[in-house]
């Protein structure tokens, strides 16, 4: 884990609230796994010392990528930085996603929850993505997915984009036909609780391995507040350094 000053180079306005910052990252880029998490302070909030967790959508050429919506205080603040300011960050944090996966991996993603699940998508091979919002406009890097040559199942409640209905729909309708072609398969997903437990439950209900990524509030980001507590089979565990990416057995709902 690094602490970095880091000059931003591209803040992009996705849209819907969505946006996109890549910064110079050299130690953090390097180091990055998919799944794991950066600490960014904002810099109008630095006195009140707080940092923002963000996961890594992208870590190359020294560079990492974050996808964001501006949901609060800190987000709203982070919407004022700008291409050649610098911003302190520490990472990578947290436990990530494993890299080896036994049968197709099916990537399921909600909102901006797709953010980890891109930079897994370029370390596995074969990878499917089930991606699902309230609309078209929450279906975030569509076109990054596409580019590495993934299959993508879209999903939104008004059926703006995809079936109309949850991700869970054209999900279920692919495992189907797994299971009469005797495919296997292992499930990584990122996104709002209710969908995660919906994949975990697919992954024990079908003896199938199961990667949850956890979203809980973050304030110290290094396993010392216990503000992002989630219980497991083993009892309490910090999402910052236990998880995220949990194993979808050992989540207690
Ligand atoms: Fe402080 Fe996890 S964020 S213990």
């Amino acid at each position: 884990m690094t602490n970095e000053k880091c000059r931003v180079l591209v803040h992009e306005d996705l849209g819907s609230g969505y946006r996109r910052i890549v910064f110079d990252a050299p130690a953090i880029a390097s180091a990055s796994a998919p799944g794991q998490f950066v600490h960014v302070r904002v810099p109008a909030l630095e006195k009140s010392a707080l940092r923002r967790p963000f996961s890594v959508f992208d870590a190359s050429s020294g560079q990492v990528t974050i996808l964001y919506k501006t949901v609060g205080r800190g987000t709203a603040a982070l919407n004022a930085v700008k291409p050649g300011d610098e911003i302190a960050v520490m990472g990578p944090l947290g436990h990530g996603f494993p890299q080896k996966c036994a049968g197709v991996p099916l990537l399921v993603g909600g909102g901006y929850g797709v953010a980890p699940l891109h930079f897994l998508a370029k370390r596995l091979k074969g990878c499917k993505l089930f991606i699902g919002g309230r609309t078209a406009a929450d279906l975030l890097a569509i076109d990054k997915f596409k580019a590495l040559g993934i299959e993508v199942f879209m999903a939104t409640n008004d059926g703006s984009a995809g079936v109309k209905g949850l991700v869970t729909d054209p999900l279920d309708d692919e495992l189907a036909k797994m299971r009469e072609r005797g495919e296997k398969f292992e499930l990584f997903a990122c996104g709002p609780d209710p969908m995660l437990k919906a994949v975990a439950m697919r992954a024990t209900g079908t003896g199938s391995k199961g990667w949850i990524s956890m979203d809980r509030h973050m304030v110290c980001g290094v396993g010392a507040c216990y503000a992002c507590i989630q219980k497991t089979v083993r009892g309490n565990s910090r999402c910052c350094v236990e998880g995220p990416v949990f194993a979808a057995e050992d989540l207690v709902w």
